[in-house]
């Protein structure tokens, strides 16, 4: 299957048509950004690392019942995914306080939460403004109905993550996964989940092992990256 048109271009990620209409190809690029793109350095290898943690990640779902819109891998640093339609929302989840959680409302960090999800308007022109159920159902982003479902299967997908990273020796802090809506209008979990996009830290050592490494330049992206490679698939190959 052949490589495309280009249809989206983000800070982490390139989207392509392929020759079938309902698959595309995602490229993982060598890019890493922080402060919503205010920061930006190219990273040799960030791209190979992420293709291959989120598509070991989001097999793993699949084997677990959990549908995503992963097809396979094509490349070092691409893969074939369901084309959806996206819904403009990022969806975290926190286990535990820290990062944005912690600014905003002057958390203890470290708490342990709920866990507790929060929806974040994706537009770089707004700067992605928190928002609630109401605002979601009310600017029309998704019904009341998607929004339930949202929740559900993000508690789900938390219940799902959380042992498979307790048993690299990691704990799920948070993360941030995004939706879209299939052509037969069913909700599909879409985009990445990598260490851009969660929060993990060592049981042992409280170390990061994600991006905060770079957001807070205290160490080596790839180099933590690499181990979180490593010890996925140690575990995924038992
Ligand atoms: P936050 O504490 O900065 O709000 O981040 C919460 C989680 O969401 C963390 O795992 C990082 C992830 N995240 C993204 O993947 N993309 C984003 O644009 C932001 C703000 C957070």
């Amino acid at each position: 299957m052949s490589k495309g048109q280009l249809v989206y271009s983000g800070k982490a990620k390139e989207l392509y048509t392929t020759s079938e209409p309902g698959v595309l190809q995602v490229v993982y690029l060598d890019q890493a950004t922080a402060l919503n793109g205010l920061r930006k350095d190219q990273m040799s290898g960030k791209g190979q690392l992420n293709n291959q943690i989120t598509s070991l990640i989001f097999k793993y779902l699949s084997e677990q019942g959990i549908a995503n819109h992963f097809i396979k891998e094509v490349s070092p640093t691409e893969q074939l995914v369901t084309k959806v339609a996206m819904i403009p929302l990022e969806v975290v989840l926190r286990n535990v306080a820290t990062g944005s959680f912690v600014k905003k409302f002057n958390a203890v960090e470290g708490t342990v939460l709920n866990p507790l999800i929060e929806f974040y308007y994706k537009n770089d022109a707004l700067d992605d403004p928190m928002m609630n159920d109401a605002h979601v159902t009310v600017l029309k982003i998704a019904t009341a109905e998607q929004v339930a479902q949202i929740k559900a299967q993000t508690l789900e997908l938390n219940q799902t993550l959380m042992p498979l990273f307790e048993k690299i020796g990691l704990t799920l802090v948070d993360f941030k996964v995004e939706y879209g809506v299939t052509p037969s209008g069913e909700l599909l979990l879409a985009d990445e989940i990598t260490p851009d996009t969660c929060r993990l830290w060592d049981r042992e050592t409280g170390k990061s092992l994600d991006k905060d490494v770079y957001r807070k330049e205290t160490g080596d992206l790839i180099g933590v990256y690499q181990e979180v490679l490593a010890r996925l698939k140690q575990a995924l190959a038992q």
